[in-house]
């Protein structure tokens, strides 16, 4: 039987969940340091970086929080309708982000602008002195996420990534009761899901509309003509825009994998492809052959192997996991089962008659959404600057086996890890894949 959302909680209560189970990166990073910007009762002024549909997803519950103070998007008519639903019409809006960076009420950011904008965005704002929500997954390569790291030890700004999973109900005591009750892990399943965008004829390009900035879009991208399908929201199933379901999804579920069984810093020691279809050919350099049609993979098998002796299944579907997404740890002594709607296995129902131990998993803020929990708990780390729950160092280390493997199923081959060289071992061509030219005036640094 499943344990329910409510019985979780009531264990949860039971327990009196009060302290974390840190990852090593979260245990070691030291929290940022500086002053809380303003008196607890004050809300902080916030500029919206993108106003697309998780923005506009946040923007139920951000006003209770925030003064939105500005929106920037490059689509000036998304700026302006968020402007009116969210802020009453008088929150400030641009199509330039640089713009609310330079703006004194703005006390902090939301970036929720497509994955290739994030780490500019981030830097930029870090380097203005505002602390920042970052939408998952935080880079669009394992280079940016070095040099984003980099800065918020640099800047010491509070950096919160949109994985609101580790505010959830169930991650968070899975990741305990994986950490517990199975003993010795030795296969994780994450099985991540399907890339959903069909095979089909290439896209037509036409004219960008009137209200889009498609240069400012394409940011470091390549410049290539206005596509519908390239831009709102489709802009995950290219990859130079995103990373496909394995940085979609793969950001929020290898997190969680990661955590629970491979806490390590050095992250994966092997990737290696096991299957692949991808919805164009590509070429033995890892690029499509087709030009305006989705690329990223749309079924996926890889295999990582870390360490610790975890072998770890990036999969698209798997015939072991009961859903079509969600994570699968099987330990020497038993198994444990969680995506968002429940836990199963054997370690999920011990805790039916034997409840975790007090101080095992972090409190979340009373409210149902985990994404309003994760956001609260982001405003509650720019006043005290302690670290928050998705800090930078821990979602880069896991980012750095969602984009490796990436990288393994381009090529098509297997990938050794050097965590401490940042390189792939023997392999300059995969290693140089690890960041990508950038175009000139829009460089991440
Ligand atoms: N945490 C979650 O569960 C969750 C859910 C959905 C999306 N996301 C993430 O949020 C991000 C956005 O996804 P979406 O579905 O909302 O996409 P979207 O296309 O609907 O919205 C993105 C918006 O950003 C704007 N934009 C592009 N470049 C910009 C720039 N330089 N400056 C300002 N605005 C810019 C676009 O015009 C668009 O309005 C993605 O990275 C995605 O992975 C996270």
């Amino acid at each position: 039987m499943p344990i329910s959302r409510r019985s979780l909680m009531q264990s949860t209560l039971a327990a009196g969940a009060a302290a974390a189970v840190p990852s090593l990166a979260q245990a070691q990073a030291a929290p940022a340091s500086g002053a809380a910007s303003k008196p607890k009762n004050d809300k902080p002024g916030l500029a919206v970086i993108g106003a697309g549909g998780i923005a506009r997803w946040h923007g139920q519950y951000l006003p209770k929080h925030f003064n939105v103070v500005a929106v920037a998007d490059v689509d000036r008519a998304r700026a302006e309708s968020y402007s009116k639903d969210i802020a009453g019409g008088k929150a400030f809006t641009t199509q330039d982000y640089r713009q609310v960076l330079d703006r004194k009420d703005v006390d902090m950011v939301l970036i929720a602008s497509p994955d290739h904008w994030h780490a500019k965005t981030a830097i930029d704002a870090m380097r203005a002195g505002k602390d920042v929500y970052c939408e998952k997954p935080l880079t669009l390569t394992v280079d940016e996420g070095r040099i984003v790291c980099q800065v918020a030890r640099e800047t010491a700004r509070v950096v919160q990534v949109g994985t609101q999973q580790r505010s959830d109900d169930f991650f968070p005591t899975a990741v305990a009761l994986a950490q517990t009750r199975l003993g010795k892990i030795k296969t994780v399943t994450v099985v991540i899901g399907p890339t959903p965008a069909k095979e089909g004829e290439e896209f037509a390009p036409s004219t960008p509309p009137p209200e889009l900035n498609w240069d400012m879009w394409l940011g470091q991208a390549p410049q290539v003509e206005y596509t519908p399908k390239r831009c709102h929201f489709d802009f995950r199933w290219w990859y130079e825009y995103a990373g496909g379901m394995m940085t979609d999804w793969g950001a929020h579920h290898v997190d969680i994998a990661q955590w629970a069984a491979a806490p390590d810093e050095a992250g994966p020691i092997t990737v290696e492809p096991l299957s692949v279809k991808f919805p164009v050919p590509f070429d033995e350099h890892g690029n499509p052959t087709v030009h305006n049609k989705f690329n990223t993979a749309r079924e996926y098998k890889v295999r990582c192997t870390f360490a610790n002796g975890v072998e770890m299944f990036l999969v698209d579907k798997s015939p072991k996991a009961p859903e079509e997404n969600g994570i699968l740890f099987e330990g020497d002594k038993g198994t444990l089962y969680v995506n968002r709607t429940k836990i199963t296995g054997s370690a999920a129902e011990s805790i039916k008659t034997n409840p975790l131990p007090k101080g095992l998993v972090l409190p979340v803020a009373p409210v149902p959404i985990p994404h309003e929990r994760h956001v609260i708990d982001f405003l509650e780390c720019t006043r005290t600057r302690a670290l928050p729950k998705s800090d930078v160092w821990s979602h880069h280390r896991n980012l750095v086996t969602c984009h490796l493997a990436n990288i393994a199923l381009r090529l098509n081959r297997k990938l050794r890890w050097d965590a401490t060289a940042y390189e792939v071992i023997g392999d300059p061509e995969a290693t140089a894949m690890l960041k990508r030219p950038q175009r000139k005036g829009y460089e991440v640094v």
